[in-house]
C-alpha cells in the first residue's frame, strides 16, 4: 500500500514554486510580487505519497484525486497555512555541558574573547564533550533535534568540532550520523576539527594535524559531507584556513567557512577562491566580499541569532540582496547562541536586518537548501519535492517572523508522515 497524506483545508500553502508555474496551474493568488514569487495558494490541499508531494492546488481537485478519508495521514487545516519545512543550514548542535552562566556573564559586559581567555567558550564545550560519552552524546544531539523539529525544521547541517582530536571528532561525526538514523529530521554532517586550536597547542601544529592525521580518518570513516573552518582573528588565518579546506576537498568533502564574525580577515574571498557551498556569519563583510560571493555563486548564510546573542551589529542582509545574492539564514544553534528555533532566526532576519517575510522564507527554506547543496526542490512544495512541511495555527506564513518568540508550528510532516503534533 502507498503511504499517502493529505493536508487540506488550508487558508493558503506556499509552495515556493516559480510565480509562472504557479499561475499556470490557475490556483496561485494575485498577490503583490513577493506573493507571486512564493507561489502561494488558497483554500488548498497538498497530497503526498511514497514521501514525494503528488498535487498541490484547490482543495476540491486535490482531495477528489486524495481523498482525505483513504490517506494514513489526514490533516484538517481550516485558518492555517501551510509552508514547507525549515531548513536549518549552519548548527553546532552537538555537544555537552552548559554555559548559561557565560550568558550572565556577557550581559554584565564580558565579550566573547573575554569568556574564551578565561577558559570558557569553545575549549569549555571541547572538555564536557570530551568527556561525555557516546550515549550521552546521542540523547543530548536527539532532544535538540526534538526541539528543531517542533518549530518546523526537517533538515538541520551539525557540526563536528567540539572533539579537536581524531578520536573525539570521529565519534562526533558517527553520533550525528546515529541521530540521523534514528530521528525524522534529516541530518547533514560536517567536519570542523578546525573550529578552534585546542588547549596548549600552536595553531601551525594543529593545522597539521587536521590536514595529516584528521581529515585522512574523516574520509576513511566516511559521513562527512562538507569541511567547515572558523577562519578568525586569533583563530585559523586565511592561509591556514585554506591547508584545511583544500584538504578537505582532495578528501571529497565541500568547504564552507566562518568567515568575517568578529573581524574582517578576508575569509569571505577565500570561501570564494576554493568554491565553498557557503560562507557563513558575514557580520563584517566589505562590498568586495558581497561582490565576489555572488560571482562565485556561494551561499551567504546569514546568523541573526549570533549577533543577537553577542550583543553585536548584524551582517548587511540588504547588501547582500540587492547585489542578487541568494540569502539563507540559520540558527546557528550553539552552546554560545541557545536558539534551535528558525521562527526566531526569522523574526531577527525582518527586524534587525530588514527582510521582508518572504525573503525570510525563502532565506529559511530553498536558499539554506542550496547552502547544502540539495536538491533544488528541497525546500519547496511542488510535484515531486519530499513530502516535507509545516502546519502553522496562523493564517498566513506571515506570522512565523510576525508572532515572535512564539511557536506557530501545529504540525509537521516529514516525507509525509505526520511526525509532530503540538
Ligand atoms: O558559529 N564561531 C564559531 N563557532 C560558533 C560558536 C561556538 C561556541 O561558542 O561554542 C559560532 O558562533
Ligand atoms: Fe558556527
Amino acid at each position: 500500500m502507498t503511504l499517502t497524506a493529505v493536508v487540506h483545508d488550508a487558508a493558503e500553502i506556499v509552495t515556493l514554486e516559480s510565480g509562472e508555474e504557479a499561475e499556470g496551474e490557475g490556483d496561485a493568488e494575485d498577490g503583490d510580487l513577493g506573493e507571486d514569487e512564493l507561489g502561494v495558494y488558497t483554500d488548498a490541499a497538498v497530497a503526498v505519497e511514497d514521501g514525494e508531494v503528488a498535487r498541490v492546488g484547490a482543495t476540491g481537485p486535490v482531495t477528489r484525486e486524495f481523498p482525505p478519508e483513504n490517506a494514513e495521514f489526514a490533516v484538517d487545516a481550516s485558518g492555517k497555512s501551510v509552508i514547507p519545512g525549515f531548513v536549518d543550514p549552519h548548527t553546532h548542535a552537538l555537544f555537552a555541558g552548559d554555559r548559561s552562566d557565560e550568558f550572565e556573564a556577557k550581559l554584565r559586559g564580558k565579550t566573547y574573547q573575554d569568556i574564551m581567555e578565561e577558559g570558557g567558550g569553545i575549549l569549555r564545550t571541547v572538555r564536557a564533550t570530551r568527556e561525555a560519552g557516546d550515549e550521552e552524546l546521542l540523547e543530548n544531539l536527539l532532544g535538540h533535534l526534538d526541539t528543531m523539529l517542533a518549530h518546523g525544521t526537517t533538515t538541520v547541517e551539525v557540526k563536528s568540532g567540539y572533539g579537536l582530536d581524531t578520536e573525539t571528532e570521529l565519534r562526533m561525526l558517527e553520533v550525528i550520523d546515529r541521530a540521523d538514523d534514528r530521528h525524522p529530521v534529516d541530518v547533514v554532517p560536517t567536519f570542523m576539527g578546525a573550529h578552534a586550536v585546542p588547549e596548549g597547542r600552536e595553531t601551525d601544529d594543529y593545522v597539521e594535524e587536521v590536514v595529516d592525521e584528521q581529515i585522512p580518518e574523516v574520509e576513511s570513516q566516511g559521513i562527512a559531507e562538507f569541511c567547515d573552518v572558523f577562519c578568525e582573528e586569533g583563530v585559523f588565518d586565511v592561509e591556514q584556513s585554506r591547508r584545511v579546506l583544500e584538504a578537505g576537498k582532495d578528501a571529497g568533502m565541500t568547504p564552507k567557512v566562518h568567515a568575517e564574525e568578529l573581524a574582517h580577515i578576508g575569509g569571505t574571498q577565500l570561501a570564494a577562491e576554493v568554491g565553498a557551498a557557503s560562507a557563513d556569519h558575514l557580520l563584517h563583510s566589505t562590498e568586495e566580499d558581497v561582490a565576489a560571493l555572488v560571482e562565485s555563486d556561494v551561499v551567504p548564510v546569514l546568523l541573526p541569532g549570533t549577533a543577537f546573542g553577542l550583543g553585536a551589529a548584524y551582517a548587511d542582509a540588504r547588501a547582500f540582496l540587492d547585489a542578487g545574492a541568494d540569502v539563507a539564514i540559520a540558527t546557528d544553534f550553539n552552546p554560545n547562541c541557545y536558539s534551535q528555533s528558525m521562527g526566531f532566526a526569522a523574526s531577527l532576519s525582518c527586524v534587525e536586518m530588514g527582510l521582508t517575510p518572504a525573503e525570510s522564507l525563502v532565506a529559511s527554506t530553498t536558499n539554506a537548501a542550496a547552502a547544502l547543496d540539495l536538491p533544488e526542490n528541497v525546500g519547496t512544495l511542488q510535484v515531486g519535492s519530499p513530502g516535507d512541511l509545516a502546519v502553522l495555527d496562523a493564517p498566513t506564513y506571515v506570522h512565523v517572523p510576525y508572532n515572535f518568540g512564539v511557536n506557530a508550528v501545529e504540525a509537521v510532516l516529514k516525507d509525509g508522515e505526520v511526525v509532530h503534533r503540538a
